[in-house]
């Protein structure tokens, strides 16, 4: 395990992934004090000086998490595409702010290491590739975020098990695995497979703090996975949405493939009301408050725990 001062604050080791549109300050907070990092995309703030009052805000919640608890950290997600013409600023924000945890997507993130380690804070690269792993450890970063196939929002193609160890073999720093991940079994899974931390995005979609309309969490409570499907149609990026969502839309807004090359900020951020989610929303089966929920991962993870145990110990007995 990759070790910092934070990841002993956490009561499980999971992030409560950046959603554009779905995570505010209300879910960050929340997911802070119930012991899981909060995080949110910078852009889900309309400017800089509001990203800076949602840190203010969230800073207070945390602050006053139970006697004798320090709550988790906060992350903010930083798009580090050329095309943000935010990027500055909101680093300036992010740096003012109190954030322990950046999480950079969709570019290199070599431009904003230096700042933010002089800082003392914790870069976590999003990366869907084994090329985009490598370009964000040469960057300096202290973790990698792998996103797999399944995942909600802007995805990745690769399977769970093989890009898991294939990042631990080149990489000692901390590795984070996003996609599918809906209960604590899947979080243990994760630790099993040489991750550090579990990233879970749909599954708090369905949770009563989160910004999403009320007919998007129905959504996905009703969803199977099954009723997810891949589109390049939102942003250029590939990512999954509901296919519900997707019949409604128009198909002009169609983009490129595969690469970084049809993305822009701009149109990430025209693309708002996007019902975006991804496999595990066959483990989303109603919508609780976060920490209801963060205390059920924390049960499911021990339970889990608890079965892989008396399996090895059967195991044993029979050899
Ligand atoms: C509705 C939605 C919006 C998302 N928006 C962002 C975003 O703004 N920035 C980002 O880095 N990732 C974004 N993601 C990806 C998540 O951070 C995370 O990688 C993903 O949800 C993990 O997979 P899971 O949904 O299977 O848990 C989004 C995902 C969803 C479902």
């Amino acid at each position: 395990m990759a070790l910092t001062e934070w990841t002993d604050r956490l009561r499980i080791p999971a992030i409560a992934a950046p959603m554009t549109d779905v995570s505010g300050p209300d879910l960050v907070a929340e997911a802070c004090c119930a012991g899981v990092v909060g995080a949110f995309p910078s852009h889900n703030a309309a400017s800089s000086s509001e990203l800076e009052r949602w840190l203010a805000e969230i800073n207070e919640r945390r602050a006053h998490v139970g006697t004798g608890t320090q709550a988790a950290p906060v992350a903010v997600n930083l798009v580090v595409h050329p095309t943000n013409s935010r990027l500055d600023s909101d680093l300036r924000a992010v740096l003012s702010g109190g954030v322990e945890v950046v999480i950079t997507s969709v570019g290199s993130p070599r431009s904003i290491v230096g700042p933010l380690h002089d800082a003392g804070v914790t870069v976590l690269a999003d990366v869907a590739s084994i090329h985009h792993a490598r370009r964000a450890i040469d960057a300096g970063v202290d973790g990698v975020v792998l996103l797999t196939a399944g995942a909600g929002g802007q995805t990745g193609w690769a399977n769970a098990f093989a890009f898991t160890r294939a990042a631990r073999d080149e990489f000692d720093g901390m590795v984070v695995l996003a996609g599918g991940v809906s209960d604590g079994a899947g979080i243990l899974a994760a630790r099993v497979l040489g991750a550090d931390l579990a990233y879970l995005g749909t599954r708090f979609i369905a949770t009563t703090e989160s910004l999403a309309p009320a007919a998007y969490r129905a959504g996905v409570v009703a969803a199977s996975l099954d009723d997810v499907a891949t589109t390049t149609q939102v942003t250029g990026l590939a990512a999954n949405v509901l296919s519900e969502w997707l019949r409604g839309v128009d198909p002009a807004m169609g983009g490129g493939h595969d690469s970084e090359a049809g993305f822009s900020v701009d149109r990430l951020l025209s693309q708002r009301g996007v019902w975006a989610a991804g496999h595990s929303v066959s483990g989303t089966d109603r919508v609780l408050p976060v920490a209801e929920l963060v205390a059920l991962l924390d049960r499911e993870l021990r339970e889990a725990r608890s079965r892989l145990l008396a399996a090895a110990f059967t195991q044993v007995e029979n050899d």
